[in-house]
């Protein structure tokens, strides 16, 4: 691991927070064993992940069969992070994982199309706002007073995830290796029920109309802040602020930030880096 800056260290090419990883572990996820019937969640970092959880398990909890653990990142542990020193090969099925990283550091396995990966969206300029402030408010990151700074930072990839563009193309480019389901951030603030279904008939989980509710009412922004099991205020206050996780969940609040030349600057390296690949954004 070679560190690149106060809190972050670099290994293959992606970037990892200094203390909780190491090279070892993260060497030792091309041997991890994967299970058909694991499910992970893969994410760039603030595109919806902690509320992704929520409904994954949500929808689990419901169908039956999960073992209760004491919150979500319990129940849906980071892959990447050594720290939980938990032996995963002796949870029960089905085993639900969570992920910031690229294809080539997650386990191989996962190539055999049978496990299943949901890949969370988001628009890169709320993201940059979301980060950024998420940022301000933890101990574990480099903290920039000044949004065009962390901006910087961010374009580069000189943050936890490394750089969205690549991010965002070494998923889509491998997409057909894989058996994932890529959902928009911004579609599941539009209809969450509908997000709810297409997760649900991902997973082939036959939850009825009611349980869906049930999942979609769990879930929701202000129901969410105030489910300690969901909300991240579990994490010690000297890792990351209370409500650091749960901050607004809007689409286009980076229209309070971004300066008319930033956003131009975010269009620009969408076309020249992600051209090809025909995304489309719902900015606000
Ligand atoms: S992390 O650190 O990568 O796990 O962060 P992540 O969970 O990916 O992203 C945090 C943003 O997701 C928003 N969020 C939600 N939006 C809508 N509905 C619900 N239920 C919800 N839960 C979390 C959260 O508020 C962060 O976005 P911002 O824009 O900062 O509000």
């Amino acid at each position: 691991m070679e560190h690149i800056s106060d809190k972050l260290q670099r290994y293959k090419n992606y970037n990892f927070v200094i203390g909780y990883t190491t090279a070892e572990h993260i060497d030792s996820l091309q041997r991890f064993e994967i299970r058909d019937s694991d499910v992970f969640l893969v994410t760039y970092p603030k595109s919806g992940t902690v509320w992704t959880q929520q409904i994954l398990i949500s929808i689990c909890e419901l169908d039956g069969g999960l073992n209760e653990y004491k919150n979500n990142m319990a129940q849906m542990p980071w892959l990447e992070f050594s720290e939980f020193g938990e032996d995963f090969s002796l949870r029960p099925s089905p085993r639900l994982f969570t992920s910031h990283l690229t294809p080539a550091l997650l386990p191989p396995g996962l190539v055999d199309k049978k496990a299943k990966i949901i890949y969370v969206i988001r628009n890169p300029k709320d993201i940059a706002v979301s980060y950024f402030h998420f940022s301000a408010g933890s101990r574990l990151l480099d903290t920039s007073q000044r949004f065009e700074n962390f901006l910087e930072d961010y374009l580069n990839g000189k943050v936890v995830g490394s750089s969205w563009f690549d991010h965002t193309r070494e998923w889509h480019s491998k997409r057909n290796q894989y058996n994932i389901l890529f959902l928009r951030y911004e579609d599941m603030i539009l209809d969450l029920k509908t997000a709810v279904k297409k997760i649900c008939t991902f997973l082939g989980k036959n939850l009825s109309e009611a349980a869906i509710d049930e999942v979609v009412e769990k879930s929701a922004f202000k129901t969410m802040k105030t489910d300690s099991k969901a909300n991240y205020d579990f994490l010690s206050e000297t890792k990351v602020k209370k409500g650091g996780f749960m901050r607004k969940g809007k689409i286009g609040d980076w229209k309070n930030t971004f300066t008319a030349a930033q956003s131009d600057r975010v269009d620009r390296l969408l076309q020249e880096r992600l051209w090809d690949l025909s995304l489309k954004f719902i900015w606000e």
